[in-house]
């Protein structure tokens, strides 16, 4: 397995992979070009046979200084539990470490279970919400009216 930066030319190989990666559900609006021309330096590929098998886009807050921000991550259905996921985020955390950050955010939809027994191994805290489902605290309509999101922060040590 190899771990390397993205590339421009990913997105014409993930795009038509990832809604089936996330079980049906609509995401390969959510990943527009944009984040495979200028978010390289920050975001990260593993391969397994020269084949995408995860992917990780990420960047430095422009607004906030300390802060630094997961926008997405995926792994082959037939990759998971293989510690493909803590591998980038550990990739992560150490370049975002190189540039002083202190804090990294990301969020998830409240259905995800997954997700978020995912993060919370990864050592992110679930952020104060307006409401709990299934026990999990719950920002009511943060990504607009009727999209509720739970909110991950991790501390830098
Ligand atoms: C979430 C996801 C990225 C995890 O990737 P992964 O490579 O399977 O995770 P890892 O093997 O690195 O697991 C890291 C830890 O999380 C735990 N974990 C992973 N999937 C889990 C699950 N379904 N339930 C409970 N714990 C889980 C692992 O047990 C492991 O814990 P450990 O270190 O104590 O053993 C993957 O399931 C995925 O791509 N899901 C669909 C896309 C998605 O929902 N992305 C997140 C929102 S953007």
């Amino acid at each position: 397995m190899e771990i390397r930066s993205l590339q421009r030319s990913d997105y014409d190989v993930l795009i038509p992979q990832i809604n089936d990666w996330w079980g049906g559900r609509d995401m390969a609006g959510m990943l527009p070009k944009l984040f495979f021309n200028h978010f390289k330096d920050t975001s990260f590929i593993v391969e397994e046979d020269e084949e995408i098998v995860g992917f990780l886009i990420g960047f430095l807050s422009q607004d906030k200084s300390d802060e630094a921000y997961i926008h997405f991550v995926g792994v082959h259905p037939d990759y998971r539990k293989k510690n493909i996921g803590k591998i980038l985020y550990d990739n992560f955390l150490n370049k975002v470490k190189m540039a002083d950050r202190k804090v990294i955010r990301c969020i998830t939809s409240p259905v995800n279970k997954t997700s978020i027994a995912f993060h919370q191994k990864m050592g992110f805290v679930i952020e104060q919400g307006d409401k709990t489902v299934d026990g999990v605290a719950v920002k009511s309509n943060y990504d607009g009216v009727g999209n509720d999101r739970v909110l991950f922060k991790k501390k830098i040590e």
